[in-house]
């Protein structure tokens, strides 16, 4: 029995069967064809009330005035660009015959995708073929697809992976992810989450979040570099954040061009865009009130379970410190703030991690993907999950929109999903190694193996913030004597990035074990190890006599011998393990002790 089952059992049971898809202007005016009589030879998979797009071209237009932006919007209400401003580029779907009203306005474009519905169903007729023989990442996989590869991967490697899920769908379904981890549950690591599929018909996202899974569990102990991360942090991944819009996308019936999720809103109109129903800049530029636009914010902000359960789920992994939300398409690599241009207080710490992450894509295919903080870079959009688990949950964060720049768009061709998914694992990649190195602590100066009875020792350490400068007070020595509590202190600079403090005297049968952490914005790291659950041990001081000086375990003529040497000349009584009556200096009062114990 499996979850995915369950889900389509529910969902046949609540959600309408004779709903009708909402149609946009274009497809509910002269361009759908309804085939209400089937014939023996039409493909079954093909229902009469699916939404289709013939005569529908994408054009890239050039919006050049406020004027051009208000025609185009009455032709189209599918922008396939994510984002339109005056004096830009933007690509939409619309009906072939409007490009006449194009042409009479005047307005300069280029038809990019002439022949839509040919390639959805070019599409469709490659899915419905069977391909056992081939890779999983062959062809784009549907929900039930994978949530089933979710499944193996926690088969094949129990230990390594598990599920877990960020609640439940407005339809029912679980939003379902996996933890990769080497550590039990609840071992204090840093930890990554990769997101996709938010909006429903960007399929590219759900196979690059799948391909990153896949090469973390598959290679997590071959792929040197894989294996470093996991041996210092964890990885969350979803790939899938609309499990209902994704099923719509690829159900009989459904609308391979849905965006949304599916909140019956009234009538026929569906969807809140999930991308614009987070807290940060809820309501702003870039999202829309209309609840029938492809960018419509919703009631308030978290009014979606979907985005609530996300919400939830971020919010109580407080060591999640790193987080990319894949979308498609247009080759884009997005850093706060999106909601607004003005440039976010961590602007230089988030581009020392999202210029090199951009190299890294480049570094696979030649790719050159366009970064920068997405307000200015992009556009504004108000609500976005970005800017929420960078501003409220101080997550280093971003948006990548994959593939391609619009030849294909969001149909893309399956040859294209193992190079973008492999570019795209290299930019994640990049993130965790940069913020996992962010602030390497080198320890110059560290105790002995034993230390004395009731003397403090010193711990210097040089620590090098390479992606962002530490806190105020961000570096730390933490120790316990036993298994007690944890004590902290912070560690004093001595210049050169060094820093120094110093540790307790350990009492007589105990054993001090410590660590030291730096944090810096996004992380924390520790030396020795890079988790906090791991202390090095300096030393126990077991309780021998203290007359026995050499340690022999019998105290005898050797210790006699040990203490005449210093007889008279101890000045430091701390530091003077022969003064037995700590009078301050070794003399025939300690003699007398010595003696009544030979
Ligand atoms: N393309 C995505 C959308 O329209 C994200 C755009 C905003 N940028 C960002 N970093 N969130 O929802
Ligand atoms: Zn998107």
């Amino acid at each position: 029995m499996n979850i995915s089952f369950i889900s389509v059992v529910v969902l046949l049971a609540i959600a309408p069967p004779s709903a009708k898809p909402q149609t946009t202007k274009s497809a509910s005016t002269s361009n759908v064809v309804v085939d209400n009589v089937p014939t023996v030879s039409a493909p079954a998979v093909v229902p009469t009330d699916t939404v289709r797009f013939d005569g529908d071209v994408v054009v890239r237009v050039s919006i050049r005035s406020a004027q051009d932006l208000m025609l185009v919007n009455q032709l189209s209400d599918d922008m396939w660009s994510h984002h339109v401003g005056v004096g830009g580029d933007a690509d939409f779907r619309m009906s072939q015959a409007d490009l006449g009203t194009l042409d009479r306005a005047g307005i300069p474009y280029r038809v990019t995708i002439a022949d839509l519905q040919n390639r959805i169903d070019a599409e469709q007729t490659r899915l419905a073929q069977p391909m056992e023989s081939l890779s999983w990442f062959s062809d784009f996989k549907n929900l039930t697809a994978v949530n089933a590869r979710l499944d193996e991967m926690v088969a094949a490697y129990p230990n390594l992976v598990s599920i877990v899920n960020a609640g439940t769908s407005i339809q029912g379904r679980v939003i379902r992810g996996i933890r990769i981890s080497r550590y039990p549950a609840g071992t204090v690591l840093p930890a990554f989450i990769f997101t996709g599929t938010m909006h429903a018909r960007e399929w590219a996202s759900t196979m690059t979040t799948m391909w990153i899974a896949d090469q973390f569990v598959e290679n997590n102990t071959s792929d040197a570099r894989i294996a470093a991360v996991l041996n210092s942090a964890e990885v969350y991944i979803f790939p899938v954040q609309n499990p209902d819009g994704y099923e719509y996308t690829w159900a009989t019936g459904g609308n391979r061009l849905w965006r949304k999720n599916r909140r019956l809103i009234s009538g026929t109109t569906y969807g809140v865009d999930l991308n614009r129903n987070w807290s940060v800049g809820w309501g702003g530029s870039g999202s829309s009130g209309t609840t029938s636009s492809d960018t419509y914010r919703g009631t308030a902000a978290f009014s979606e379970p979907e985005s609530v359960g996300m919400r939830d789920f971020i919010a109580a992994h407080t060591n999640l410190v790193g987080h990319i939300d894949f979308h498609s398409y247009s080759q884009l690599w997005l850093w706060p703030w999106s909601y607004t241009t003005t440039l976010s207080p961590d602007q230089t710490a988030l581009a020392a991690v999202g210029y090199p992450m951009q190299t890294a894509i480049a570094s696979i295919n030649g790719k050159n993907y366009t970064a920068g903080p997405s307000g200015s870079t992009y556009g504004l959009t108000g609500g976005c999950i970005d800017d929420w688990t960078y501003g409220t949950q101080g997550m280093m964060a971003g948006t990548i929109e994959v593939r391609d720049t619009g030849t294909y768009g969001f149909v893309m061709p399956t040859s294209e999903i193992v190079p973008n998914a492999k570019e795209n694992h290299a930019a994640a990649m990049a993130m965790m190694e940069k913020l996992l190195a962010s602030s390497p602590i080198t320890i110059t100066l560290a105790p002995g193996s034993l230390v004395a009875d009731n003397t403090a020792s010193t711990v210097e350490v040089q620590t090098i913030p390479v992606v962002s400068t530490l806190i105020t007070n961000g570096v730390r020595l933490k120790w316990k004597l036993d298994g007690g509590t944890i004590q902290s202190a912070v560690m004093t600079s001595i210049g050169s990035n060094k820093y120094r403090a110093s540790l307790p005297a350990i009492p007589c049968g105990s054993q001090l074990s410590w660590f030291v952490e730096a944090e810096t914005k996004f992380i924390i790291t520790h030396a020795p190890l890079n988790k906090p659950t791991s202390f090095n041990i300096t030393a126990t001081n077991p309780c021998g006599n203290p007359a026995d000086l050499d340690g022999s375990g019998i105290i005898d003529s050797a210790d006699l011998s040990l203490m005449l040497l210093e007889f008279g000349r101890c000045d430091v009584a701390s530091n003077c393990p022969a003064d037995l009556d700590h009078s301050g200096e070794v003399d025939s009062g300690d003699v007398s002790l010595m003696l009544l114990e030979i």
